[in-house]
């Protein structure tokens, strides 16, 4: 086989760019195993993340790429996945991404939002774990249902609890609601660097953490101690939330946390009656203060009755009702979410 065929070949794959991450795939190391074989070539496509957004635009594009060169009559491509690692260090052992899931105010569904991206993540086949950081008010047990609780093995590290496929950990578990709260204060720094540092994880691909509302002492601690991927904003449409999105942007900004987007939660009501959307709060306030913050709009969560069942041993939206409309939002959610780190971690890899 002619190495000026294999030369063309390669120069053609060079001027197949990734759209998100903006370079070519073959200098973000996203080609594999090329062989040119009679009548054609063969080759691997090496995909950051599951449901990579891009993905089939990319495949198109190669095939369309390499079939103009003369001598390429069958394109035979593969693909396989292999999630990368966000952080420069792994700062949490055995963990390569992870996720902030903040707000600036209490009460806009941080949590709620958290279980099920942590779902959805999971769902395209990414080993995803969820730690709830809210120390004073964790809801993470609740939320996710039925499932086994932490326990300490036998080399005194501590295994997460785990419901539907999720490693959890919560001090929601350790802590009583009859806990007195001024207990649990001192608790606080140790227990956090505890879950970061003592609990063995396992290998997972994302670790969701579900902040406290507000940008206080847990943000900074975190935001010193670990090594973070990204964190997402959830917000309300009403003006009031808008300014508290700006001020959670600003201390990411402060700590060189990326902001990768905002999520407008309960933003409009799909009404049983009519089966139309009702935005109550006006339209696109979500999409403006991420234009304006130059963050991606990552979507709008429609207010839905169903999600107060939320908490139930049946576990979140995601598992009971995968098919309802704001179930589907949030896994087109965590399909960017997962583009976006994945993007920036191919990208990184080449600097
Ligand atoms: N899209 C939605 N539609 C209807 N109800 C929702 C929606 N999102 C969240 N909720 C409900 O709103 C309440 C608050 O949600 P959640 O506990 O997730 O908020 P939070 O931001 O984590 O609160 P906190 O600041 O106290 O941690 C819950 O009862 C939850 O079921
Ligand atoms: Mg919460
Ligand atoms: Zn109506």
């Amino acid at each position: 086989m002619s190495e000026e065929l294999r030369a063309e070949i390669e120069r053609r794959l060079e001027s197949v760019i990734d759209p998100v991450a903006k370079e070519s795939v073959a200098r973000l190391g996203m080609i594999e195993d090329l062989r040119v074989v009679p009548g054609g070539v063969e080759l691997g496509l090496v995909l950051p993340a599951h449901g990579y957004e891009p993905a089939s635009e990319i495949a198109a594009a190669i095939e369309s790429a390499l079939r103009q060169v003369a001598g390429v009559e069958r394109v035979t491509l593969s693909e396989r996945v292999e999630i990368l690692a966000g952080g420069r260090t792994e700062s949490i052992p055995g963990v390569k991404n992870v996720l902030l899931v903040a707000s600036g105010k209490g009460g806009v569904g941080k949590s709620t939002v958290a279980a099920n991206l942590a779902l959805a993540l999971a769902a395209t086949g990414a080993r995803v774990g969820l730690l709830d950081c809210d120390i004073y008010g964790p809801s993470i047990p609740v939320l996710m249902g039925a499932g086994e609780r932490p326990h300490i093995d036998e080399n005194r590290r501590i295994q997460p609890g785990k419901a539907h496929g999720i490693a959890l950990i919560s001090m929601g578990f350790m802590v009583t609601p009859d806990t007195p709260m001024v207990w649990r204060g001192p608790m606080l720094h140790g227990a956090l660097s505890q879950f970061v540092d003592d609990v063995d994880w396992g290998d997972l691909d994302y670790l969701v953490l579900d902040l406290p509302p507000g940008t206080g002492d847990i943000q900074l601690t975190l935001s010193q101690k670990v090594d973070v991927a990204g964190a997402v904003i959830v917000t309300t449409p009403q003006q009031v939330a808008i300014e508290d999105v700006q001020r959670g942007k600003k201390m990411f900004d402060d700590v060189q946390i990326a902001t990768l987007g905002v999520i407008e939660n309960m933003s409009h009501f799909i009404c049983p009656k009519c089966d139309k959307e009702h935005w109550i709060f006006g339209r696109d306030g979500g999409r403006r203060i991420a234009e304006q913050l130059e963050v991606e709009f990552l979507g709008a969560i429609p207010i839905d009755p169903v999600f107060a069942a939320d908490g139930n041993a049946e576990g979140p939206l995601l598992v009971r009702q995968p098919e309802a409309p704001a179930a589907r939002v949030l896994r087109s959610i965590a399909q960017k979410i997962a583009t976006r780190i994945a993007a920036r971690n191919l990208v990184r890899r080449l600097i």
